[in-house]
């Protein structure tokens, strides 16, 4: 897996910015269709997480208006827009994390595998373990490597597959070479990169169907980044990647899908990633992704 990492690092620094969170960088249609270009698509299309008529509230300020979206099995799904369009909003409503949020609101259907998940008789703690969240700021908790991937499993009840289990989701975050033989330090000593895939290790130790992830990379230098990037890649072959990014190259490059959100909370495009960044319908979504404004 090395190797592959290694090669996709170089393939990705031509231009030097590209790994920067930034929007307000002008870029031509062209360059990023390059990127775009590059993904293969020859994947399940069937639907597994689908909204209709979403609406979110936070008090009376709608953060998300009317949303209807379909989101295909084992493809990567990218969310982009500008800054408080409610990219992390919809993101938290597939796992029922809003209902963390007192003020939050949710109207509208969420279907995780047909079934709504605001529908009484979901317990969001068991979404949660379908569905798998990783933040911006890796979050490893204050325990050992081994104890952070194990948590999981354990609260599961499954303590005899938990030293298997560990090692194979340290494995698949592409972490497990690096830290072999120190799996019982602190996963708060890792460097940010490490931690980042640390917390995707803990995410897929209990194999969820989904895994949700806001700017997992945007607090990482390039060679950690693109490291998340092959592993996002690679996980789409088995997982569900939702994925919110504010660098229009990173979407272009590992997504299938993309969703565009603009202010007011309003998905205006939804399609192929490499529709929308050839040959988008909506002018708004081309100056948006060619960085006219941001
Ligand atoms: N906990 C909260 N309480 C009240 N309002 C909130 C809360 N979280 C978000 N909002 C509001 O909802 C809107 C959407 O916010 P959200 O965080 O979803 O945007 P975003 O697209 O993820 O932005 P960014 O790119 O900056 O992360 C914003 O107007 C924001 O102020
Ligand atoms: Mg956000």
């Amino acid at each position: 897996m090395s190797d592959n990492h290694q090669t996709t690092t170089d393939a990705q620094t031509p231009t030097g910015d590209d790994s920067d969170p930034i929007v307000n960088v002008s870029r031509s249609l062209e360059d990023l269709s390059k990127e775009a270009t590059t993904r293969t698509t020859s994947r399940s299309d069937r639907t597994l997480i689908e909204t209709r008529d979403l609406d979110v509230y936070y008090g009376d300020e709608r953060a998300i208006s009317s949303v209807d979206v379909e989101i295909p099995e084992r493809q990567v799904t990218a969310l982009i827009g500008p800054s408080g369009c409610g990219k992390s909003t919809f993101l938290r409503c597939i796992n029922r994390m809003n209902d963390r949020i007192d003020v939050c609101r949710v109207e509208g259907q969420v279907e995780f595998d047909g079934k709504n998940v605001y529908d009484e008789d979901v317990d969001p703690v068991a979404l949660r373990r379908e569905i798998g969240i990783v933040f911006q700021q890796p979050n490893p908790f204050p325990k050992s490597i081994y104890d952070n991937v194990a948590f999981g499993l354990r609260v599961q009840g499954l303590d005899d597959e938990v030293d298997e289990r560990v090692h194979r989701a340290l494995e698949r975050a592409a972490l497990l070479e690096e830290i072999e033989g120190r799996l019982d330090e602190s996963g708060l000593e890792l460097s940010g990169g490490q931690q980042q895939r640390l917390c995707i290790a803990r995410a897929i130790a209990t194999d969820p169907d989904v895994i949700l992830m806001d700017e997992p990379a945007s607090a990482l230098d390039p060679i950690a980044t693109s490291r998340i990037e092959d592993l996002i890649d690679e996980l789409s072959e088995e997982y569900t990647v939702v994925i919110v990014t504010h660098n229009m190259q990173q979407a272009a490059r590992i997504s299938d899908k993309t969703a565009v959100f603009l202010t007011g909370g309003e998905l205006v495009e939804f399609d192929d990633t490499d529709k929308i960044f050839e040959n988008p319908e909506h002018q708004r979504v081309e100056d948006y992704i060619t960085g006219k404004f941001g």
